[in-house]
């Protein structure tokens, strides 16, 4: 029995459902957020109740519907580990199993397009189907040029994880753009036309010749895929907004900030203390530059210095501070350095709370975003 296969006409996306024919218990991968009515008609008609509902990576070309199928069908979320998901009620590692009645679907880690990017390989009747998310397609793979994408990663995710694989697998790609609709792991290393018979130096050089542009919905997409398409406090719309400010480029939400660091585009300032960032937590990959420090929290004299080489022209620089008050001044001082800067509300923190305590209502951890201790 093969997965019901659904299509996704404006971004090209394919969504599977997968059951169990005896206790009717079912399982969605990759569903998206404009086709919820047909999923839950197609639930529904198949007699069928959902249990899990999985991501592949956190997208950028479309939202997903996981958060709403889970509240429209009590099935709990689950997504790689990796992806930043923090509403995903399942983090998934490598050789994860998801149970759905007696079937079995296992993660399997294969970063490359994104770092937390995972496949799903189901063994049915003898027979193996591997859900390839964006990592590989038919005659092609996703790009590496954003998200934390690795061309490397993927070359070894591809050739040592899928294609060890036996070769009549069903692979069942994320997308396709060509209305073709599955292929085979023989079929892909004998005649994928970006991985067959390339050497990994081979493999990252033409991915990094791609020149792909930037996709359309991706400032919009990540943020909310990042709460399992579920956008409590805004909608997409205005999490992406850039609201003006004076003396500097913008204000913006710590998930748009993210969705420019994962694109790229910008680069993340940590403005508080270096105490701040050891004792409270950090950004991975941030830049940390205090803009005042102990002792006395004087004016960093080397803030100005540290910000030109850390910041590249054509970037943008994202000041992060506790609750958004350093970051602003931070971010004047930038624009006056020629930098195109912005302030990201809320800060790591967010302010505090009735009892004094902060976290709880706003800021980077606040809505899930990646950080780290110690
Ligand atoms: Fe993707």
């Amino acid at each position: 029995m093969n997965p019901i296969q659904l299509f996704d006409p404006a971004s090209s996306t394919y969504t599977y459902l997968l059951f169990d024919t005896d206790s009717r218990e079912a399982l969605i991968i990759d569903p998206v957020d404009e086709q919820l009515d047909r999923d839950l008609f197609v639930l529904r008609d198949y007699g069928l109740r959902l249990v899990l509902a999985v991501e592949t990576h956190a997208h950028a070309d479309h939202i997903t519907s996981a958060g709403l199928l889970a509240e429209h069908t009590g099935a709990h979320t689950a997504a790689p580990e990796a992806c930043g998901i923090r509403t995903a009620t399942l983090q998934l590692h490598d050789g994860a199993e998801l149970a759905f009645g007696r079937e079995r679907l296992r993660a399997l880690h294969t970063p490359g397009h994104t770092a937390g990017s995972m496949s799903y390989v189901w063994e049915r009747a003898g027979q193996h189907h591997v859900f390839t998310g964006d990592t590989l397609l038919i005659n092609g793979c996703g790009r590496t040029d954003f998200q934390s994408g690795d061309a490397g990663a993927l070359y070894r995710s591809i050739t040592e994880k899928l294609f060890s694989l036996p070769e009549n697998t069903v692979v069942w790609p994320g997308h396709d753009y060509h209305g073709r609709r599955s292929s085979t792991i023989g079929a892909e290393m004998r005649s994928n036309a970006r991985i067959a018979g390339q050497s990994r130096e081979e493999f990252i050089r033409l991915m990094g010749e791609l020149n792909l542009p930037k996709p359309r919905r991706i400032d919009e997409a990540v943020p909310a895929n990042l709460q399992s398409g579920l956008r409590h406090d805004a909608d997409g719309a205005a999490l992406a907004a850039v609201r003006p400010a004076e003396g500097y480029a913008g204000n913006i939400t710590p998930q748009l900030a993210w969705a420019w660091v994962q694109s790229g585009e910008g680069v993340l300032i940590d403005v508080r203390t270096d105490a701040e960032r050891e004792w409270v937590g950090f950004v991975p990959g941030a830049v940390g530059l205090a803009w005042k420090q102990w002792p006395g929290m004087q004016l960093n004299t080397a803030f100005d210095s540290g910000l030109r080489a850390s910041v590249l022209p054509g970037k943008k620089a994202l000041m992060l501070c506790r609750s958004g008050v350093r970051s602003i001044a931070a971010a004047r001082r930038a624009t006056e350095l020629g930098l195109e800067a912005y302030n990201i509300l809320e800060g790591f923190e967010g302010d505090p709370d009735e009892h004094a305590q902060r976290g709880r209502k706003g800021g980077w951890r606040f809505h899930g975003l990646p950080w780290r201790q110690g």
